[in-house]
């Protein structure tokens, strides 16, 4: 999941399915996680304990731990915080919405720095498909574009290991910004179980929504409930309305984040 704008969501809950209950906790599950960082102990990889003996023989750390807490010792606790305290300085705030929202002061009226399809695709981020939108606004919430609490899922719920296989337990989404970087490189693929690979296959999942396999879809995505349940969400987005949605997407992109030195890799020049 992308990392902008963490401190900012509303939900403390981490990982798509929620299962880390703060930031503090979820840090450290990918080093444990034998398949991401592998200081599982599983199967003779090395221990998290092995990860801070390594730690604490390392020059720079003592340097560092002994700055910040008067003692070198290096724990999981102080792992947790510094790394948790890391990922909240990861801010985005100057993007072109950002600019927009300076301008007018209020998120509703057109934008003066947008151009036509830029302001429709706004539009119809922000309104109800009652109202002639696409409704993202009742789950994906400006200005952080963060998840809500509380939701179901979004009907994408095939697992990667199988895609016969099906989780509904998905409903925490990364803030919508930067989902494409300023060169206009997708920050993807998309979803938990990366099933998309450009915005416009995501917008084309929203658009018609397949009820097959669903059991934990959220009601907001129901287009209605007829006789045999629930018939899936169908926009009928026209063409232009779609890369219109696209386009405001792509303006919430900023620059700071790809470029501000003290983000990069200390190792580097
Ligand atoms: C009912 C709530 C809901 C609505 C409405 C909704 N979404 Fe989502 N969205 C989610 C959830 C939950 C996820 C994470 C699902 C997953 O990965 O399985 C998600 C994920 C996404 C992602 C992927 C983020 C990433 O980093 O991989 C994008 C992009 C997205 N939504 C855009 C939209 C757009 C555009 C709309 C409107 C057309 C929209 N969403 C409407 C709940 C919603």
């Amino acid at each position: 999941m992308r990392l902008v704008n963490v401190g900012f969501q509303p939900s403390t809950n981490f990982f798509w399915n929620e299962r880390a209950n703060s930031l503090e906790n979820q840090v450290t599950k990918p080093i444990k996680d034998h398949s991401e960082m592998g200081f599982s102990g599983e199967n003779g990889a090395p221990t998290f304990n092995d990860l801070l003996l390594k730690l604490s023989d390392t020059d720079y750390y003592q340097v560092l731990f002994n700055h910040i807490y008067g003692d070198a010792l290096i724990t999981e606790e102080r792992l947790q915080e510094c790394l948790s305290q890391f990922v909240l300085s990861i801010q985005s705030f100057d993007s072109r919405y950002d600019d927009g929202l300076l301008a007018t002061g209020d998120p509703g009226p057109a934008f003066p720095n947008y151009n036509m399809s830029e302001n429709r695709g706004k539009f119809l981020f922000t309104t109800t498909p009652d109202n002639g939108g696409a409704g993202c606004v009742s789950c994906h919430v400006p200005p952080e574009f963060a998840i809500k609490n509380n939701i179901h899922n979004n009907g994408v719920i095939a697992t990667i290991a199988d895609p016969n296989v099906f989780d509904h337990d998905n409903t925490r989404s990364p803030s919508l910004r930067d989902l494409e970087n300023p060169e206009g490189f997708i920050n993807g693929p998309l979803m938990h179980n990366g099933s998309f690979n450009t915005l416009l296959e995501m917008v084309e999942h929203y658009n018609s929504i397949d009820m097959t396999n669903q059991q934990l879809l959220d009601p907001l995505l129901f287009d209605s409930v007829g006789p045999n349940g629930p018939i899936g969400q169908q926009l009928q987005l026209s063409e232009s309305d779609k890369t219109a949605l696209i386009n405001f997407l792509k303006t919430l992109t900023g620059n700071d984040i790809y470029t501000n030195p003290k983000w990069s890799d200390p190792f580097v020049d």
